[in-house]
């Protein structure tokens, strides 16, 4: 049956504008004002806006990773998302040194394809470059769409590359129309550091913090971006922390090279202090890059508001307060990195972004949708609304005011980041291709619904990006 969204006000990257929104299935066939309902089902949106569905491009679904394995997969990941208004999830696919990619892309298909409730794609982690893997990466993206490969530079010993690696992918990215992604922090520096607090007895999650500083972060940018201009490729650097990662961007940016970067909620809105919580409260505020002093806060909605920053990942990596991030109650280094964020991500930005008068809502949805959409070949099939795409649709009311807690929220884990922070504005009803996942704030998705996403190729998009996306 088809859908009649009325009296709603559509929100896209561009434009706000009011109009009905006419879905066949699970695509918008027609937008405008008073449409012919042509026997549809009738949504009131009446005093709320209607934007493209949240896509977030960083997540860690059912991850091992710290002597443990996230606490969300696919399934309560996902319907965490849903309820939050976000429509796609693309997460990070790990491979093992020595085998086929092809083995580690099928334990991810494995664990999303019956679970998803919302559709989903993958990154692909690139832990070594030889002529094996070479040999295997046009494939990867011919048959599975996964156009973007991530490099760590940092969990030195567990997942970081080292640079020959880093450079042999931002050429072959360039050569295959790939997107690069790096984790930037100086894993060998940190490495030393970290070894050399727990010698002098140092383990509380404080020195976390302490073993990270911004120098660490800001230096593996600012490698990262060299090397991508040396290569002539292109770089997203994820979960930006502080003005050391986004000053090596801007230099970068404003050398010509193509390098884009995304923070995420957590380093918006909270810092370094949390981490020395009582009680070893400070291991739910371990994330790496590490929380920073508060000033980094307004550097960073500064590059979010100028466009030096594109876009907000949730870095969902979530574990449970007790059983998890307990492993390192004696010592700060075997503390889980990683949190809970993938709900909040959309809201956070609304409240904190558009409500607090720091971006516009059509940044808002730029920054949390469309430039995701853009970057990782998504678009225009996800992140716009407009005749023939896909009904990826969240119903938001922009006056509910709420409080944020683990008693209500639907991810997997004991705690939130977050916990009693008020908000303004909720996901009432989100649609996933034309189908609701949540209605009146209830969901009604179904297991197994959401689809792999196979992506274009960066390269198809640049220019496309270019002149979108450069500020
Ligand atoms: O602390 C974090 N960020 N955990 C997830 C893994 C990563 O580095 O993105
Ligand atoms: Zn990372
Ligand atoms: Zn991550």
């Amino acid at each position: 049956m088809k859908k009649l969204i009325i009296n709603g006000i559509i929100v896209t990257a561009a434009e706000t504008f009011s109009a009905d929104l006419l879905i066949d299935g699970e695509r918008i066939i027609a937008m405008g004002e008073n449409l012919d309902p042509q026997g549809a089902e009738v949504i009131d949106a009446k005093g709320c806006y209607v934007f493209p569905g949240g896509i977030d491009p960083h997540t860690h679904l059912e991850m091992p990773f710290g002597g443990t394995v996230s606490k969300d997969d696919f399934e309560t990941g996902t319907i965490a998302a849903a309820y939050g208004g976000t429509t796609t999830v693309i997460d990070f696919c790990l491979t093992n040194k020595g085998e086929p990619l092809q083995n580690a892309i099928d334990v991810w298909h494995k664990k999303s394809k019956d679970k998803a409730v919302i559709d989903y794609s993958f990154h692909l982690m690139i832990s070594e470059l030889n002529e094996a893997v070479l040999n295997q990466l046009p494939r990867v993206m011919d048959d599975e769409g996964i156009t973007s490969f991530k490099v760590f530079m940092a969990y030195k010993n567990v997942f970081q590359a080292d640079d020959e690696t880093l450079f042999r992918t931002l050429v072959t990215a360039k050569e295959l129309g790939g997107l690069v992604m790096v984790h930037a922090e100086n894993g060998d520096v940190i490495d030393y550091l970290v070894k050399k607090a727990l010698d002098e007895g140092k383990t509380d999650p404080i020195y976390h913090a302490l073993t990270r500083p911004p120098e660490v972060e800001g230096e593996a940018t600012g490698r990262a971006a060299q090397l991508t201009g040396l290569a002539n490729s292109q770089l997203y650097v994820v979960h930006v922390s502080c003005a050391d990662a986004v000053n090596r961007i801007v230099e970068a940016r404003n050398k010509g090279f193509e390098v884009w970067g995304e923070t995420c909620p957590q380093y918006l809105m909270l810092d370094k202090s949390h981490l020395e919580k009582p009680n070893f409260e400070g291991a739910k505020y371990v994330w790496s890059p590490p929380l920073r002093d508060k000033w980094h806060q307004d550097v960073l909605w500064n590059a979010l508001k100028t466009g030096q920053l594109q876009t907000l990942g949730s870095d969902q990596c979530s574990f449970d307060f007790k059983g998890q991030k307990d492993l390192g109650k004696d010592d700060f280094s075997k503390i889980p990195n990683g949190g809970p964020m993938i709900e909040d991500r959309v809201s956070i930005l609304f409240s904190e972004g558009v409500k607090k008068g720091r971006i516009t809502l059509n940044q808002f949805v730029d920054i949390m949708s469309t430039r995701v959409a853009k970057l990782f070949g998504l678009y225009p099939k996800k992140g716009t609304i407009t005749v023939g795409v896909d009904a990826d649709l969240v119903i938001f009311d922009p006056t509910v005011e709420r409080t944020i807690s683990a008693k209500t929220h639907h991810m997997a884990v004991d705690y939130n980041a977050f916990e009693g922070m008020k908000v303004t504005g909720e996901a009432i009803s989100v649609l996933s291709r034309g189908e609701f996942v949540i209605r009146d704030k209830q969901f009604v998705g179904t297991k197994g619904k959401g689809n792999y996403l196979k992506r274009a190729k960066y390269n198809e998009f640049l220019q496309e990006v270019n002149e979108t996306l450069t500020i």
